[in-house]
């Protein structure tokens, strides 16, 4: 294998077009924009995320080109999000993905969105990285799930949500508070300002690994539904903190069931709804407390990003596995 390899890769799973460029595991370029189109509805619109993959992914090329300075044919391999995902938004990069790397001649890597927020905590500006094996938390928008990972290629899913994910729990509840989509960064905001014990509400009975929000959301909302609007506007800080914190105490007694089961106390946490600086902070406590430490990706690797596709395109690169140019299934998603 070459020394030092050339990725170009794409991300389009949901509403966020990017595009990065790296230099084995190290970040030249990592270009995000973020569609603003769906704050008016109050959560992503399938049809019009596609749109805006396909309206903005050229111009984002052309700047992660420029801001890396690195051009096309420097380029070694091309790497996209095959999946999980919305579908249409994936086809896009998916297309241009296959395009680039038959009219560059370059192999093509598939990468699974979960695996790469998980691999985002080995992009090169990450100070504290992990020895395999590790629990990985994924909490984002559209996904929690705790995965045992043996090596880069290797990820075994231990649990997962049986209805709404950790970032749905924070974007439904502050849509019922009339917050904008997505909620969550507004909650971790004003918590701040609020106390996280003057308001209880339900936590989920599931046995296991496994997650449910669903229940929090309908009492959040029964609650809320029962209160006046002075009431609410009056206990806005007491509210978020409050929900803030029984949606990451759901998390932490979920961390804390996987280290007994698997005896294992290093945790990756990553995905949206690790950027959470309640999250955070209980987690340092952690530390101290039960011995479990947690690596964080830094918070621009939190979120949606080509980087951590990139990342993950690097391992893979790394043991020859290759996509196909030819292969349809967009359904399957990656090893
Ligand atoms: O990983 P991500 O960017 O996209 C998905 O794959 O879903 O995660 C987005 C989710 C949203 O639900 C958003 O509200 C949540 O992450 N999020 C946060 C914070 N920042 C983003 N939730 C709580 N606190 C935050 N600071
Ligand atoms: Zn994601």
């Amino acid at each position: 294998m070459n020394d030092e390899i050339y990725i170009l890769a794409i991300e389009t799973s949901c509403d966020d077009t990017s595009i990065a460029i790296m230099k084995n595991n190290a970040v030249l370029a990592n270009i995000v924009s973020s569609q603003q189109i769906h704050e008016l509805f109050g959560g992503v619109v399938p049809e019009l995320a596609s749109r805006e993959h396909d309206r903005l992914i050229v111009p984002v090329l052309r700047e992660a080109l420029h801001k890396s300075k690195i051009s096309l044919n420097q380029i070694d391999v091309i790497a996209y999000t095959r999946g999980p995902g919305l579908l249409g938004s994936l086809l896009v990069g998916s297309s241009f993905a296959k395009s680039l790397s038959l009219s560059l001649n370059i192999p093509l890597i598939e990468i699974n969105h979960m695996h790469a927020h998980i691999l985002s905590i080995f992009i090169e500006d990450n100070i504290d990285k992990p020895e395999f094996p590790f629990i990985a938390l994924t909490v984002s928008g559209g996904h929690t799930q705790l995965v045992l990972v043996e090596s880069p290629i290797k990820f075994t899913e231990i649990g997962t949500t049986l209805d709404d994910a950790a970032g749905e729990a924070f974007d439904k509840s502050g849509k019922i508070l009339g917050l904008d989509y997505p909620a969550g960064p507004t909650i971790d905001k004003i918590s701040k300002k609020g106390d996280p014990n003057r308001f209880i509400f339900a936590k989920p009975k599931v046995k296991g690994l496994n997650f449910s929000f669903s229940g929090l959301k309908t009492n959040f909302k029964n609650f809320i539904n029962s209160k006046s609007e002075d009431f609410i506007k009056n206990n806005i800080n007491h509210l978020c903190a409050s929900l803030q914190h029984t949606i990451v105490e759901i998390l932490i007694e979920k961390i804390l069931n996987a280290q007994k089961t698997y005896g294992i106390n290093d945790f990756v946490v990553c995905g949206g709804v690790s950027a959470n600086s309640y999250l955070r902070q209980k987690l340092l406590y952690l530390k101290d407390s039960q011995n479990i430490k947690s690596y964080l990706p830094n918070v621009s690797y939190s979120t949606d990003n080509a980087a951590m596709i990139g990342v993950n395109a690097y391992y893979k690169f790394k043991y020859s596995i290759f996509g196909e140019l030819s292969d349809q299934s967009i359904s399957r998603y990656p090893v």
